[in-house]
Parts: C-alpha cells; structure tokens; sequence
C-alpha cells in the first residue's frame, strides 16, 4: 500500500514506469517541521522554503501552495516562473543560484518582491547594476559540509574548495561592494550539504558556528537562511533525523539574534512523499549474481547510481516462497545501471511491479532521455 492505494492496482491501471507522490505524506513532512520548530519557541521567526530543485511536479507545487504553509527556494529564472505558474508570489521566492548570465538576471529584476542572494562578488556588483538600493542577501561558505554518513559527494563546503558563495576571506570585499552600489545586505544564507542524519548534528552545531561570524559582521541582517540538508532514512540501520534536536541548535545559537531563520529543505519533504514503480523485464543469474531487468535506467532515478544513495526495492505485491539475493538492473548500456546491488526479496517474476523506495526527490527533476529512454508518468495521490 502507498498513500491509500494498492501498489500493484496502480500499476495495472496506470503503467510504469511511474512516479508517485502521496500528498498526505507531503504534508505530514511539513507539519512535523513545522511543529519541531513550534517546540523549539521558533514558530513565529521562521518559515519554510521548499527546495524545489528536489521535485518540480507541477500538481506537486500546486498542492503545496495551496497548504500556504511553506515559500520557494529557487535556483534558476525558469523555476521562479515555473513555481509562479504554480500559483505561488516573487515575494514568496527565495533564489539561490550560480554562474548567472546577464539574461538570467534581466528576467529576475524583472520580480518585485524575489528575495535574491549573491554567492559570488560577481553576483554582487551585476545585480548592483541593474538596480541600486535593493535588499539583498549573500550565500556564504564556512568551509565546512556535511551529508549522509560522510559521503562527501553530498558536500556543498569543506575543506576542498567549492564554488559556492563567499568565503570569510572575501566577506569584507563583498560587503564593500554592496555598499559601493547602495544594496542593503539583510540575509545571510548557507548550504553546507545534503542528507545529514542525528549522527551529523554536532557537524551541523558546527557549521552554524562559523556562519555566526558573518551573521555578526553586519548590523542589517534580519534574516539568516540555514539552506536545506535534513535528510530521510534511507536503509532500515538509519534512524530518522532528531528533529527537536535540530531545532534546540538553532534556537541555543539564534534566540539571543533578532533575526528570523529560513529553511529550504528539499529531501526532508519530497523523498519519502515518492515512490518510483516499475516492472520487471527480465531475471537471470551471471556467474554468482541473479539480476533483475526492470523496464527503466538509472537516467530517471539518479541518486543510487551518482550519489550512492541506496533506493530500497519491494515486491509491489510479495509471493511466497524464500527470499533470494538479486541486484536491480536497469535497461541501460550503462556500467552505473544498478540500481541496487545484492539484496534478498521475496521470489519476483517476469511483468510483476517493483518498488523504489524514496524516490520523491531528485529522481523525475534530474531526469534526462539518456538511450531515448526517458519517459515515465507522474501522479501526485490522494488517500
Ligand atoms: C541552495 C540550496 N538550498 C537547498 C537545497 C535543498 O537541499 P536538500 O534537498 O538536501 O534539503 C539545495 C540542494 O542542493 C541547495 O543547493
């Protein structure tokens, strides 16, 4: 069962492969935030800016509107107009990108209302010159990141250097830039990285830390944003996120500053709201391994591949019998096609349904038609 609905009804009635999302999970996601930042005395100096990179699914956005309970974050002029068409207000869109063009930031000075911060000097003084006296706000590295389990590749910071925001080391000529063109630097943000659990909560205490350096540097900051990061469990050994933890952090660091906390979780929301369903095409044992061949690639669903992100697959409907040990293929002349690597699961056949779990984020958004294998459907459900 997935929010409400038999899995493999939904395969026989609607196809795969398909996305699923369950909107009561989608909310349940948010209220839970909501409440943890209520506990922590954070309710009325914070919201909640979906990071819609993670799952752009137009019913998706629509729906989440519609609750009225988070804003956007948003990281390039096609999703701030996409999550407009979705109803939602510049005003309620928070933009974070890099590597702009002068094209892209025409059609953002175009948005009375969109909050935009700066993680380059070069974004400083372009935006400066296409307008002076604005609010802005500047996207710092604390030279720290932090992911699930230490796998750096979810490490937006660290001690490599990355190519996001500023560093302490040019914060000064930032802000003198900003003054050179009269803009009035009122936020703070940071995103250190995805996927960070309870066992990385002393990593993230740390980064806030050193983000209190360039929050205290500047008397007009009211607003610092936390960025995004909180992740899901992803294998049965994870333990979901503490999040009245979480929250105590930011409250031990934030309850002495007058300003409000934005936080743009992408993960935290969407990727237990999805499943991805498809079916199996074929099973055969090669040498010591049994693969499965289902009848979708890693293109569509990247994370386990890219990232190593394990994505748990289930029988949509188990048969009896003993479990056996399979890897997940998918149908691309690929080496990354796997999409999981030796697991036991109750006996499949050719043509049953099979279920990724936690497939609600950056699966269908970093979709591409690699092989021209590229289709899938969407469905946001009901119970
Ligand atoms: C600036 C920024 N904010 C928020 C997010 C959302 O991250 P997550 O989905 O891990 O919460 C990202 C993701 O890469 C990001 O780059």
């Amino acid at each position: 069962m997935f929010a409400g609905h038999d899995v493999s009804r939904l395969a026989d009635r609607h196809g795969t492969p398909a996305f699923f999302y369950s909107a009561s999970r989608l909310t349940a996601n948010i209220d839970r935030l909501h409440a943890a930042l209520a506990a922590a005395g954070l309710e009325d100096r914070s919201r909640l800016l979906y990071a819609m990179k993670a799952n752009r699914f137009a019913p998706l956005l629509t729906y989440l509107k519609a609750t009225g309970k988070v804003g956007i974050d948003a990281c390039s002029p096609n999703e701030v107009e996409h999550a407009i068409s979705c109803g939602f207000q510049p005003d309620e869109i928070s933009f974070t990108n890099t590597s702009l063009s002068n094209n892209d930031l025409q059609r953002l000075t175009r948005l009375d209302g969109l909050s935009m911060n700066c993680d380059s000097l070069h974004a400083i003084r372009k935006w400066g010159e296409l307008g002076r006296g604005r609010d802005i706000g500047i996207r710092v590295n604390p030279g720290i990141g932090i992911g699930r389990a230490d796998n750096d590749k979810l490490h937006y910071s660290g001690a490599n250097t990355t190519k996001f925001g500023i560093y302490k080391e040019q914060f000064h000529e930032a802000i003198a830039l900003a003054r050179q063109y009269d803009l009035n630097i009122t936020k703070i943000h940071f995103h250190t990285g995805c996927g960070y659990l309870t066992p990385e909560l002393d990593c993230w205490e740390g980064i806030i830390q050193e983000c209190l350096w360039f929050v205290d540097q500047i008397e007009t900051v009211k607003i610092v944003n936390v960025g995004g990061g909180l992740g899901v469990p992803h294998v049965a050994t994870d333990k979901p996120l503490d999040l009245p933890k979480w929250a105590q952090i930011l409250t031990r660091h934030f309850a002495p500053r007058p300003v409000t906390l934005e936080i743009e979780p992408g993960d935290y929301l969407v990727k237990d709201s999805g499943i991805l369903l498809l079916t199996v095409n074929s099973i055969e044992t090669k040498r010591d391994k049994c693969f499965v061949g289902v009848n979708a690639g890693f293109n569509i669903a990247l994370e386990p591949a890219v990232y190593g992100l394990p994505f748990l697959p289930l029988p949509a409907r188990p048969r009896p019998g003993a479990t056996q040990r399979v890897s997940i293929a998918g149908h691309i002349n690929e080496a990354l096609d796997i999409f999981y690597h030796d697991i036991d699961l109750p006996p499949l056949a050719e043509d049953d349904g099979l279920v990724l779990m936690n497939a609600g984020a950056y699966s269908s958004s970093m979709a591409s038609n690699h092989c021209m294998r590229g289709e899938f459907k969407e469905f946001l459900l009901f119970s």
